[in-house]
Order: structure tokens, then sequence, then C-alpha cells
């Protein structure tokens, strides 16, 4: 053990990040080491990660490939500006990028994350209207317990109250469609619910509202942080029509559904229905390095770069856009996602996997339990007066068993590394299913 796996003495300076800081540097949960689907604690105990992380080490802890092509990248060039100058790897990943999305979504924008990834995406909405004399088209529209993470634009478009309360007025000129969820008739379902195509109409009650003066619609193709809301049967569908229908943009955050989460390269494949542009991070480079991407379709980046006077054509970046270590274990990322067929692994073991989420069907207190490629939500009535009470405490027993879940609310969320065997998914749904009983009363 060295300095890096032993347990810190002082908790105080690092201030967590969606944490109860109080609570949890009370009796902190600590982990030190990672391999394959585990992590393991300070005092060497094994955790089986049925969260991939943050739903974003989508190919396994300490994968060889994309530890190594960090390593030699970091030995070769640490740091090479993207601003004016360019340096061959980050071109590279952009290609590697292009090739796994949807046709015709083959420009792509580097960011370091998810949050910034969306901000990008919804900057690119308006400059493309601006672009193409729609100027009037400002208003930006997200939906109901949708998250885009935390920078203003995410957290405006975003549709998570909690997010938003500490933080004043946000961004102007947000509105926001219906969430789809609607457990009176979806409850229980495998896959795809069937009920709910129609709340995408909404947008056209959003268009009568506010006339042309819409320039995008961002939505998750699936719902990961607000508990798994799964898409109902022909719900993407029609809102793709709704969008066409009013030249509306339509942004797909897929965040958590991309590179193999449901048994493809991104929803827009497994799904069937392509946004015009798609924002991406997490699993992009495994979580090795911190990295988004912004894939944008032909069109778009015609329009605003081959439109725009000799210059820079877009007034956005970061430094860190393309940074070479990202890019190394982008490359690597993908190249072992192909080399491995993981997008394939995990539609193999869907069915499987659904299995043991549905076999929670009847404990106490499970009301639903929904699913999608290696997604699953199993949602508890919460406690008398304390929300959010029983699944944090099904959260520590099972950490305390050795499996990491994740919860909101009272919504417990499975997303498992892609290389999970059957026997890892006995394991976390026999271990869930003893703490939910435990937590019966
Ligand atoms: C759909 C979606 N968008 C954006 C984000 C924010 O990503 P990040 O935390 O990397 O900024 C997340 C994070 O979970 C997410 O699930």
């Amino acid at each position: 053990m060295n300095e890096i796996t032993t347990r810190p003495n002082d908790l105080d300076a690092f201030w967590m990040p969606f944490t109860a800081n109080r609570s949890y540097k009370s009796g902190p949960r600590l982990l030190a080491r990672a391999e394959g689907m585990h992590y393991y604690t300070p005092e060497g105990r094994q955790i089986l990660d049925a969260t991939s992380g943050l739903w974003c080490v989508n190919a396994g802890h300490g994968r060889r490939e994309i530890v190594e092509a960090i390593q030699r990248q970091a030995a070769v060039m640490d740091f090479a500006p993207t601003f004016q100058m360019g340096h061959p790897i980050a071109f590279q990943a952009a290609a590697k990028v292009a090739a796994i999305t949807p046709a015709g979504l083959d420009r792509v924008f580097f960011t370091n994350s998810g949050s910034e990834s969306a901000d990008t995406a919804l900057k690119i909405a308006l400059a493309y209207q601006r672009a193409r004399g729609q100027a009037q088209r400002v208003r930006l529209i997200g939906r109901e317990r949708g998250y885009h993470g935390v920078g203003f634009g995410g957290m405006s478009v975003g549709g998570i109250g909690g997010n938003r309360k500490q933080f004043g007025a946000l961004l102007p000129y947000v509105d926001h469609l219906p969430h789809t969820h609607a457990p009176e008739r979806n409850a229980f379902s495998r896959g795809q619910p069937a009920h709910g195509a129609h709340f995408a109409d909404a947008l056209d009650g959003l268009v009568a509202l506010h006339g042309d003066t819409i320039a995008a619609v961002m939505v998750e193709p699936l719902a990961g942080s607000t508990g798994v809301l799964v898409p109902p049967q022909g719900y993407l569908e029609r809102l793709r029509a709704a969008c066409d229908r009013h030249g509306i943009l339509l942004i797909f955050d897929e965040v958590i559904t991309g590179f193999g989460r449901l048994g493809a390269n991104f929803a827009a494949e497994r799904l069937g229905v392509v946004p015009d542009i798609l924002t991406m991070a997490k699993g992009l480079t495994n979580a090795a390095v911190p990295m988004g991407a912004v894939a944008v379709h032909e069109d778009i980046y015609q329009a605003i770069v081959e439109g725009a006077p000799a210059g820079i054509e877009l007034f956005h970046g970061y430094t860190y856009s393309g940074h070479p270590l990202a890019a190394a274990a982008a490359i690597a990322a993908i190249d072992l996602q192909a080399a491995e067929d993981l997008p394939g692994r995990a539609r193999a073991l869907e069915g499987y996997f659904a299995d043991g989420a549905h076999s929670l069907k009847g404990l106490p207190n499970v009301t639903d339990v929904r699913n999608l490629g290696l997604v699953a939500g199993i949602e508890l009535t919460p406690r008398e007066g304390k929300p959010a009470d029983r699944a944090v405490r099904v959260f520590h027993r099972c950490f305390d068993a050795g499996v990491l879940v994740r919860t909101t609310a009272d919504i417990v969320a499975l997303s498992p590394p892609l290389i999970a065997e059957r026997g890892d998914v006995d394991r976390m749904f026999g271990v869930l299913e003893e703490a939910i009983r435990a937590e019966a009363a």
C-alpha cells in the first residue's frame, strides 16, 4: 500500500460534490483501487461496481490498453493548445468519434465533461439559428426531470428543482416539456413502456405559446440521473417529427447512454431516432481522463463555419478541448469498445440483467422496476416524512455487503460495466434483494 491507497487523515479540505458532506465525513466510505468489475477499499475489501463508477467506466476498471495509451502520450507530449494550433492525436480522436456516431453527425467539438458538452450544444444551436437567419430563435426547451449537468445552460434547461433552487434566476428564455414518467400505466415495463408517446405533443403547445422563437429541444433519450426514465415507445419519434415540423433542432444528451450502455454505440442507434446534435462524455475515455464531446450534423457545421466571414467562426472552446491525454484515452477506449464488441455484450446480457431486475418485483416497498440496455431503476416507497431515507439505507447495506449501487430520491439505479458476467448480475441483484428486505419496515 502506498499513500494513494491508504486512508487520508484529514477529510476537511475537500468540499465534496453532490455529497452530504457532514454525514459523509462522519462515516466515510472510501475507494482506493479498482480493477475490472471491482473497487477495493483501503482495507482491501472488494466491492462489485454495479454503477460503472458514475455511469462511465463502461469497459471495466484499469484497462491496460487505456492505461498504456495515456502513459505513452504523457511521455510524448503533455499538452498543446488547440486554439489556432493543433496536434495529431486530437484530430485522430475526433475521427474515431465521428466513425461511431450516427451518419451525418460527423463534426466533433471537444469539451472536458458532460456539463460542458451540454452548454456547448446549446451554444452551437443558438449560433446555428443565427447563422441561418433565424436570430429570433433564442429559446431553449428542456424536459422536467432532465439532467444536463451543472453549467448555467444545462442547469437551466435541466428539469431538476433541487439543482436549481439555490442559484437564482438562471438563463432566461427556457421552457420545459413534461417528463415521460407514467407509473400508473407503465409500472414494471420491460424495456420501452407502451404508454406515453403523446408526451412529445407538448412541444406543439410550446410552439403555440412561443411561436418561432425556439432554437432547440434538449433531452436525454433515457433519463438516468433522475431515476432511469425509459422513453415510451414512439415518444422520441414523435419529438423528432415535431422538431422537424417547427424548424427546431433536436439535441440528445447521450452522456450516459453513449458508448454501448444501451447495447449500441449510442441510444440514437438503438432507438432509431437521430438528433441534430449529440452530446457525450463519461464512456468516451472510459472515464480514465476527463473528456466530453459534441457531435454535430454536417449542415449545422456548414451553416456556422462555411457561412462565416474569414476568421474564427465559433467563439467558444476550452483550454483542454482535445487534450492530448484525453484524446489518447478516447482513441484507446473506442478501439477497446470495438475490439471487445462491448455494445454487443451489453445487448447479449440485457435479457438476463432485466430478469434479475424484475425478479425484485413483489419485494416489500418495490413500486416499479424499469430497464433498458444495462440500466435498471428500482423504485421504492418513501418512508413517511423521510424522503430518500429508505434508498440511502439500502445503498449503505449494499456497500457493506460489497456491492456499489446508486440512488436518486427513493430510486436505486444500476448500470454495471458492460464486461459484466451473469455471476456479477446474480450478485448485484442478490445483495440488493437482501438490502430491500432488510429495510422493509
Ligand atoms: C445526461 C447527463 N448529462 C450531463 C451530465 C453531466 O456530466 P458531468 O458530470 O461530466 O459534467 C450527466 C452526468 O451524470 C448526465 O447524466
